[in-house]
């Protein structure tokens, strides 16, 4: 949580009165609003627990695709772990240099292949291979381009799902999930990248889930991804460029104090140097780690309501805000619980209220909250700078939120939020029958 009150009790973030953005007509709600001063320092401080030693911090493009926020990533030297091809495009155009781009994904089309082949004088840094009917694919489209593609094989190190300790839903590094080659599958891998003479094999890696509050899962996993690479190392004489332990570092959603960024990193750097692998740069690719704490989602209180029983069972208050399911999916998804606090000052005696959505769908609930007896006119949603905006939809005809971005105690850039014409015309245009009647 990166937000503050000021002396007024007003909450601000990044030194900006959060309840000023939504009073602007130009701005109002729903509103994303993220703090890129206290991006930039997230990722420096990341950088800096790597105490000197060769590393790339991968910024997960997922999270929060923002141009400011990849910019600011970018100028403090990150790199970019991306999933689609358009992702790809983006960090190349938000100053990320190819040689510092992954690219993930079980599912790459093969004009998302050659997008990554293409980029730079030698293609990005590294095709993250997904299994190993992807190999001859990747060669394929090499050859056609003549070059050599950087490959590196995220492998699936079979991680109990259960000691994950996370959603079903962002655990990716277990026996049962669709990501990466499985460990039994390896020497497969190995072979294909021997017979595929256009790619070069520069690297291992992985990422078992996200949200992950405990170092053990990660450290284990690392340990059975360094235990393979260096034994890829000793059998192939392969010239490796790096290791990848993936992103996945879990934050404080309010449940308590969280393990650092940092913690994570020092705890594989000291498997990694009693695995002989010292000389080989470190990738981590955070993406909620580094944004999710210093974005908040602005809503307005539209109405409340409140549903009375018969049989004696307490009514049930509701909050009827206007930011729902279509701007923040997470609650929805993975029933993911935020803060929801009051912009102005804390008013009056608590009570319980739950804080649902406009979207027609029972899901569309941000859980019961403790607030003001008598409800706020506008409240934030905390920790949502990450997977907030890049799930965003425009279900159920509604706009897609705006943007604001607050750098050294001022609105420096920001984004409209979408028009109903604009949908309209979306979902219109094409449309002869449509056409045939404006
Ligand atoms: C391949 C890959 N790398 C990195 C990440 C970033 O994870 P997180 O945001 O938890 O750090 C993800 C997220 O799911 C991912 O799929």
């Amino acid at each position: 949580m990166a937000t503050t009150r000021d002396a007024r009790g007003n909450l601000c973030l990044g030194g900006v009165r959060l309840q000023t953005l939504a009073d602007d007509p130009a701005i109002g709600t729903p509103t994303y609003v993220y703090d890129l001063s206290a991006i930039a320092l997230e990722a420096r401080e990341l950088r800096e627990s790597f105490e000197g030693a060769p590393h790339l911090v991968a910024f997960a493009v997922k999270a929060n695709s923002a141009g400011p926020v990849v910019r600011v990533l970018a100028r403090e030297g990150c790199g970019a772990d991306v999933v689609s091809g358009s992702e790809l495009a983006l960090a190349l155009a938000c100053g990320i240099s190819p040689d510092h781009v992954v690219y993930s994904g079980v599912a790459k089309t093969d004009d998302e292949l050659d997008r990554a082949i293409f980029a730079g004088p030698r293609g990005i840094g590294a095709v993250q291979v997904e299994s190993v009917e992807e190999i001859p694919r990747v060669d394929a489209r090499a050859a056609s381009a003549g070059r050599v593609a950087r490959v590196a094989v995220r492998v699936n190190p079979g991680v109990d799902l259960a000691e994950l300790g996370t959603h079903a839903y962002i655990a990716t590094g277990h026996d049962e999930a669709k990501f990466g080659v499985a460990l039994d599958d390896m020497s497969l891998a190995l072979s294909a990248l021997r017979a595929a003479r256009h790619t070069e094999l520069v690297g291992l890696g992985m990422h078992v889930g996200s949200q992950l509050t405990s170092i053990t899962p990660y450290v284990d996993a690392s340990r059975t991804l360094f235990r393979l690479t260096a034994e890829v190392r000793a059998e192939q004489g392969k010239r490796l460029a790096f290791v990848d332990t993936g992103g996945g570092f879990g934050i404080d959603y309010g449940e308590g104090a969280c393990v650092r960024p940092g913690d994570f990193v020092r705890a594989v750097r000291a498997l990694q140097r009693a695995a002989g692998l010292d000389d080989l740069a470190l990738h981590v690719d955070p993406g909620r780690s580094l944004v999710a704490a210093n974005g908040v989602l602005l809503a307005r209180v539209v109405q409340s309501k409140v549903s009375r029983f018969q049989k004696g069972a307490a009514p049930l208050q509701w909050l009827l805000i206007d930011a729902g399911m279509n701007d923040l999916l997470r609650p929805a998804l993975y029933r993911a619980r935020h803060r929801v606090v009051p912009l102005g000052p804390d008013a009056g005696p608590p009570s319980n209220w739950r804080v649902v959505g406009p979207v027609c769908e029972s899901s569309d609930d941000f859980g019961i909250h403790m607030l003001p007896d008598s409800p706020p006119a506008a409240i934030a949603i905390l920790d949502a700078g990450a997977y907030g905006y890049t799930m965003a939809s425009s279900y159920n005809g509604r706009a897609l939120p705006a943007e604001v971005f607050i750098e050294g105690g001022r609105v420096v850039d920001r984004r409209a939020r979408g028009s109903v014409e604009s949908w309209i015309l979306e979902r219109t245009s094409g449309d002869s029958r449509a056409t045939k009647r404006s």
